[in-house]
């Protein structure tokens, strides 16, 4: 059957979903099956998701799972997590676990403004530019009063706007660069329509100005950064060097310099910063899908920020000092409890309840202690047991799952991997020589 189609976004759900069977799949009749059964039963919820995005043909389910006993700034928190990883919702109750029992984590706000950017090209004189820019900066704020009116009645808005020249990096480009407060909403929506209205101001202003009428003003596009550098959290955990007793054969202080040393190894190398990063993000990326948030915005910040000085670093750091283990990261989170899928999305509407529904700053608190209990939890591992043991155990049911075992046949190999690693080919085995059949493909 012919796979490229015109028109496709005008069929009905169940034309698309046939269509896409038949032209893609290789049992139409099954895929159409299963499309159908990852349907929600109720007519109103599925109508929603569909609505989310375009072309919907199913809905791709992610484990929605809860690691309890966050003790953060003195409240517990039971932490809502979407994510497909196995052992990553383990390893954040066990984190959290432990600091409870050591006073917690303790985060705070550093700063909360969000920056987004006119990107103009122009080919006259910086310094005509630079006056008529200071003339037009009352109108430039006029201009979005429309649609900063409400935010102002929460008390944000913007704060600020400025005209940078950025011809030394490349010729003719300038920026006016706006800075806001969003209060509770993430506020793309909001940023991205403040600066369209001034770029109609800009064009007009410079076009009727004397000093730059003549010169040609070319606004390429207006939009947030979602590098948000000035958008901070902290988090941090502490407690006397004598409590960091791990349970291991290893002293509390050897646990604590080995653990300091992989921090102090990540914030140099950057082959394992990416992946102590990685393991950072597991805890964040949950918690932020779990409350309907922006990970590929939040992914996006987080990285740039770990490159900020040209090397790319380890987003959390460590000290051992005057008896004292301290563990902290610091991160810019852009988050949102109002507004986008916070309301929509009934699962993200039950997170942010769990959670007291939280303000955005207290979100952002949240999050930053999801992503440090991840990463204490993968250092703590990695740098005692080793990684495998717990990540296996967990990996253990997902190989027996696609092996397709029955729950008997589930509980039997677990009993016998009870104390081993589970490698793929040894649980393979353990599953064939279980049925008494020999495994496909050995010899
Ligand atoms: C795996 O998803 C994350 C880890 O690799 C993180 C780390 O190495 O720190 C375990």
């Amino acid at each position: 059957m012919e796979k490229r189609i015109k028109g496709f976004s005008k069929l009905s759900k169940q034309a698309k979903m046939e269509w896409l069977a038949k032209a893609h799949l290789a049992n139409p009749t099954e895929g159409l099956t299963l499309m159908q059964s990852y349907m929600h039963s109720d007519a109103q919820i599925q109508k929603r998701h569909d609505e989310f995005i375009e072309n919907t043909v199913a809905n791709y389910f992610l484990p929605f799972g809860v690691a309890p006993n966050f003790l953060i700034n003195g409240e517990v928190y039971t932490l809502p997590m979407a994510i497909e990883e196995s052992s990553v919702v383990a390893a954040a109750a066990k984190s959290a676990q432990f600091w409870m029992a050591r006073g917690g984590f303790h985060s705070e706000i550093i700063s909360s403004t969000k920056i987004g950017h006119i990107h103009f090209m122009f080919d006259g004189d910086t310094e005509a530019l630079k006056s008529v820019f200071a003339e037009l900066s009352v109108e430039l704020k006029q201009a979005t009063s429309h649609i900063t009116a409400n935010m102002e009645k929460r008390g944000g808005g913007i704060l600020d706007i400025q005209l940078v020249d950025k011809t030394a990096a490349l010729a003719e480009y300038y920026q006016v660069e706006v800075r806001f407060d969003t209060r509770d909403s993430m506020g793309a929506n909001f940023i991205n329509s403040c600066l369209e209205e001034m770029a109609k101001v800009l064009k007009r202003g410079v076009a009727q100005a004397e000093t730059t009428a003549a010169s040609h003003l070319d606004v390429v596009m207006c939009i947030l950064s979602n590098y948000t550098p000035e958008c901070l959290v902290r988090c941090e955990v502490h407690c006397a060097l004598e409590d960091m007793v791990e349970g291991t054969d290893m002293t509390a202080m050897e646990f604590a310099h080995k653990f300091q040393r992989a921090v102090r190894i990540a914030e140099v190398e950057p082959y394992r910063a990416a992946t102590h990063n990685k393991g950072i993000m597991n805890g964040i990326d949950a918690v932020i899908l779990a409350t309907g948030n922006d990970f590929r915005a939040v992914e996006a910040a987080c990285h740039a920020y770990a490159a900020r000085d040209g090397q790319y670093r380890s987003l959390t750091h460590c000290s051992v000092e005057d008896g004292l283990f301290r563990f902290w990261i610091e991160i810019p989170l852009s988050l949102g409890t109002v507004g986008g899928l916070t309301q929509l999305h009934p699962l993200v509407k039950m997170a942010l309840e769990m959670l007291g529904n939280p303000g955005a700053h207290q979100l952002m608190m949240i999050v930053a202690a999801s992503g440090l209990a991840q990463n204490f939890a993968a250092l703590r591992a990695l740098t005692t047991t080793g990684i495998q043991k717990g990540h296996m155990k967990m990996h253990l049911l997902n190989i027996l799952n696609q092996l397709g075992a029955t729950e008997t046949e589930k509980e039997i190999i677990a009993a016998q991997f009870a104390k081993l690693v589970p490698h793929h080919a040894d649980v393979v085995k353990a599953f064939y020589d279980l049925r008494g059949l020999p495994v496909p493909g050995a010899h």
